[in-house]
C-alpha cells in the first residue's frame, strides 16, 4: 500500500471559484478518488490562501478586517468545493497558528544554515498611502514601445520586462499619486546554491516532460536569489528578528500543505516527521496551473531542501481552461463562476467532460458548451445511466433478486481486464484515455442487450427466466462501469450502489458479481442536460441572478413553447395508436399556482393526482393570474420524464391551447372529472 499525500494550489480568499480552479480541483480530486478506490492510504489537502496585498487591499476596500474576509470567502469556496463533490481531507487557511510556526521554523533553520541574505533595495513608494507598491501596483508608459497603462513588471504591448522605476510617467494604482523610490533592507532567500539539486531533481520523473524543458530554460538563463520580505503595511507573518517586515506570501503559501496536515494529522494519528522528514518513505504530489510552476518546481523544492523536508514526489501541471475556444472573460460572459454552474446544472457533468478531456499534458482545456451538451447526453445519460434503465423494470417486475448465475461470465471477465490498463490511465492523469475505454466497454453492454431483446423475451411467460438472466448480466455490467467511473462521478456512484445494493469502496470487490441480491427501486440516475439552460450559463455575465432568467426550456407546456402561430409551423409528424397508448395522461387539480422569482413567463404549479402531488413549470404567467387557478381541474402528461430546469425539477406538462403570451388556454375537463381520473 503507498501512503500518498496530494494538494492543488491554495485558492486566494479575495475572490470567488471560478470553473478554472475547478478544473485543478476536478484534476486532483478524481486522482485522489481513484488512488483511495485501489486501496491506497492518500489523502488531499488544501487551504485557503490569505496573506499579501491584494487581500489587505480588497479587505480595506470592504471596509473588513482582512480575516473577516478571509472568513467569508473560505466558507464560500468550502461550499462550492463540496458542491464538485472535492474530496479535501482538511481544507485549512495559511492564516493559521500552524502555518506561523511553520514558517517560522522553517526560514529559521534556512538562515541558521546561512541561506538567507540581506540587502537594501530600492523599491516605489505610495508616499499618500504610506506604503511600499510591488510591481503590479504601479502602472505607466512603457519605456520600450510607450504604450500607455502598462504594469510596473513588463509591458503587454511588446513584452519587455523592467521595474516600476524604468515606466515613464508611472502611478501609484492604490492612490492615484506619483511614486517616490525609497530604499529599505529585504531578505533573501539563496535559491543559486541550490542549483544542481534542482538540476537533479527536475530529472528525477518528478515532471512532465515539457515542464522539465522549461526548468532548463530558467537554468540557462540563470537563476537569482528570491526576495522573501515584504514591508510594513502587509498582510501576513512578521518575520522574527526582522520587526516591521513581513513573509512575502508566497513563501508562506506552499508552507500552507504543511500546515493543513498538520492540523489534520493531529487528530488522525499522522505524524509530521514521517510525511515530511527529508527520507520520508511516503509520497507528496502537488497539483498546479502553469502560471505557478516557478514557485513549485523552483522555490518550493529549494526550500524544502534547505530546511531538511522531503521534496515532492511529483508536481503535475495542467494548461489553463479555456470556454468556446477563447480566454475566460467577463463582458463574454464566459467567466463562469462555480456557484453560478452549481445553481444550473449537475456538478458531476462538469466532471465527466473534464475528465473525458483531460490528458497527462499541460494542453489548455476547452469547455466548449455545445460539445458539453452533446457529450455528456450521449455518454452518461445515452450509454452508461442506460444500461441501468434498460435493465432494472424487467427485474423489480419479477420480484427484484438478480439471477443467480451471470449468462455470460466471458462478457464480464472482459469488462475486468479494463482494470490493469485503466488502473494506469488514471494514474498517469490520462482520464480521456480511461473515460474513452470506459464508453467502448458501455457500448459493448448496450450491444449485449440489444442482441438479446430482454423487451422481446419478457412477452413470452416461457421466457421469464431469460429476461432475469440478460438484465442481471446487464446490470452487472453496469456496476463493474460505475466503479471504473467512480472517481470521477462519486455521486451517481454511489447512488447506483444503493439501486444495486453493493456499496463498494474498492475495485477488487468487483470479482464478485451480484448474484441472487435484491435490488432497490430504480431512480433515474442521471439527467439529460438541457442546452438551453447551459447557454443560459453564458448568456450574461449576471447569470447568477434571477432576474436575468429567459424564458422556460420548450416542453415545459405544450401551448408556451410554441414562439410562432401553429398556422406556420409544419404539421405534426404522423403516430400510431401505439404512439398514443404511451401517453398517461391525467386529470389533475391544481393544488397550488405561484410566480418563479426571475422567470417572467413561469408559473410553478404543484397539482395533485389523487394520491400524489408533484411539481410542474408551466410557462403561462402572462395567461393566468395564480389565485385563480387553484382547485382548477387540468389535463397532465403524467409519464412524462422528469426534467430538471433551471429553477428546479419539473414533472410533466399540462396540457393547454393557443400559440403562448397572454393567448394560452388550459385544457380543462368537464365538471364531474376526479384529480387521477385517465384521460383517453
Ligand atoms: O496562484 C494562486 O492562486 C495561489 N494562491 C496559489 C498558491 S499555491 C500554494 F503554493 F500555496
Ligand atoms: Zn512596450
Amino acid at each position: 500500500m503507498r501512503r500518498i499525500l496530494v494538494t492543488s494550489a491554495l485558492p486566494y480568499a479575495n475572490g470567488p471559484l471560478h470553473l478554472g480552479h475547478l478544473l485543478e480541483a476536478i484534476q486532483t480530486d478524481i486522482w485522489v478518488r481513484y488512488q483511495r478506490l485501489s486501496g491506497h492510504e492518500a489523502y488531499y489537502f488544501c487551504a485557503e490562501d490569505t496573506h499579501g496585498t491584494p487581500i489587505m487591499l480588497k479587505a480595506q476596500a470592504e471596509g473588513l478586517t482582512p480575516e473577516a474576509l478571509i472568513e467569508r470567502t473560505a466558507s464560500e469556496h468550502k461550499a462550492d468545493y463540496q458542491g464538485f463533490f472535492i474530496s479535501h481531507d482538511n481544507f485549512h487557511s495559511t492564516h493559521s497558528p500552524e502555518n506561523k510556526h511553520r514558517t517560522e521554523t522553517i526560514f529559521k533553520a534556512l538562515d541558521a544554515a546561512g541561506h538567507i541574505k540581506r540587502r537594501a533595495v530600492r523599491q516605489a513608494y505610495d508616499e499618500k498611502a504610506g506604503m511600499f507598491l510591488p510591481d503590479r501596483y504601479v502602472k505607466g508608459t512603457c519605456p520600450v514601445c510607450k504604450t500607455i497603462d502598462q504594469y510596473g513588471d513588463s509591458c503587454e504591448s511588446c513584452g519587455s520586462t523592467y521595474s516600476p522605476s524604468e515606466l515613464l510617467n508611472p502611478v501609484s494604482v492604490v492612490t492615484g499619486t506619483t511614486p517616490v523610490e525609497r530604499e529599505s533592507e529585504h531578505l533573501f532567500f539563496s535559491l543559486t546554491s541550490f542549483e544542481g539539486m534542482l538540476r537533479d531533481w527536475t530529472r528525477s520523473g518528478a515532471l512532465q516532460e515539457g515542464v522539465a524543458n522549461k526548468l532548463d530554460e530558467w537554468f540557462k538563463a540563470g537563476l537569482k536569489d528570491w526576495d522573501i520580505s515584504r514591508e510594513s503595511p502587509y498582510f501576513g507573518f512578521e518575520i522574527p528578528g526582522a520587526p516591521g517586515k513581513y513573509f512575502y506570501v508566497w513563501l508562506d503559501a506552499p508552507i500552507g500543505y504543511i500546515a493543513s496536515f498538520e492540523h489534520y494529522a493531529l487528530g488522525h494519528g499522522l505524524s509530521l516527521s514521517d510525511w515530511w522528514d527529508e527520507n520520508s518513505p511516503t509520497e507528496l504530489h502537488h497539483f498546479i496551473g502553469k502560471d505557478i510552476l516557478y514557485f513549485h518546481t523552483l522555490f518550493w523544492p529549494a526550500v524544502l531542501t534547505g530546511a531538511h523536508l522531503r521534496r515532492p514526489t511529483g508536481v503535475h501541471v495542467h494548461g489553463f481552461l479555456t470556454v468556446n475556444g477563447q480566454k475566460m472573460s467577463k463582458s463574454r460572459g464566459t467567466f463562469i463562476l462555480a456557484r453560478d454552474y452549481l445553481q444550473h446544472l449537475p456538478a458531476e457533468a462538469l466532471r465527466y467532460y473534464y475528465a473525458a478531456k483531460l490528458g497527462s499534458g499541460v494542453d489548455d482545456l476547452d469547455l466548449s458548451l455545445d460539445d458539453f451538451v452533446a457529450r455528456v447526453n450521449s455518454d452518461l445519460v445515452g450509454k452508461v445511466v442506460n444500461i441501468a434503465s434498460r435493465c432494472a423494470g424487467f427485474i423489480a417486475k419479477s420480484g427484484g433478486v438478480l439471477a443467480g448465475a451471470l449468462a455470460d461470465p466471458a462478457l464480464y471477465a472482459e469488462f475486468l481486464k479494463l482494470q490493469d490498463p485503466l488502473r494506469l490511465h488514471y494514474e498517469q492523469r490520462d482520464y480521456s484515455s480511461a473515460m474513452r475505454e470506459i464508453m467502448l466497454l458501455a457500448d459493448k453492454a448496450n450491444q449485449y442487450i440489444d442482441a438479446h431483446k430482454p423487451w422481446n423475451l419478457a412477452k413470452d411467460p416461457q421466457k421469464a427466466a431469460d429476461v432475469i438472466a440478460v438484465c442481471s448480466q446487464g446490470l452487472n455490467l453496469f456496476r463493474v462501469l460505475m466503479a471504473y467511473l467512480k472517481p470521477v462521478l462519486p455521486d451517481t456512484a454511489t447512488r447506483a450502489e444503493a439501486f444495486l445494493g453493493a456499496p463498494l469502496k474498492h475495485w477488487d470487490e468487483l470479482q464478485t458479481p451480484l448474484l441472487n441480491t435484491h435490488l432497490a427501486p430504480y431512480e433515474p440516475l442521471f439527467m439529460r442536460l438541457d442546452p438551453v439552460v447551459v447557454r443560459q450559463l453564458v448568456a450574461s455575465p449576471a447569470v447568477a441572478s434571477p432576474a436575468t432568467a429567459t424564458a422556460p426550456s420548450p416542453a415545459v407546456n405544450a401551448a408556451a413553447a410554441k414562439k410562432s402561430p401553429p398556422a406556420a409551423a409544419e404539421p405534426p409528424a404522423e403516430i400510431t395508436v401505439e404512439d398514443i397508448a404511451k401517453l398517461d395522461l391525467r386529470v389533475a387539480r391544481i393544488v397550488s399556482a405561484e410566480f418563479v422569482e426571475g422567470a417572467d413567463k413561469l408559473l410553478r404549479l404543484t397539482v395533485s393526482t389523487g394520491e400524489a402531488q408533484r411539481t410542474v413549470f408551466a410557462g403561462i404567467r402572462a395567461a393566468y393570474d395564480p389565485a385563480s387557478l387553484i382547485d382548477r381541474h387540468v389535463v397532465l402528461v403524467a409519464n412524462l420524464k422528469p426534467r430538471q430546469m433551471k429553477f428546479g425539477l419539473s414533472e410533466g406538462m399540462i396540457l393547454a391551447a393557443g400559440p403562448g403570451g397572454t393567448d394560452v388556454f388550459l385544457v380543462t375537463p368537464d365538471p364531474g372529472a376526479q384529480a387521477g381520473m385517465r384521460v383517453k
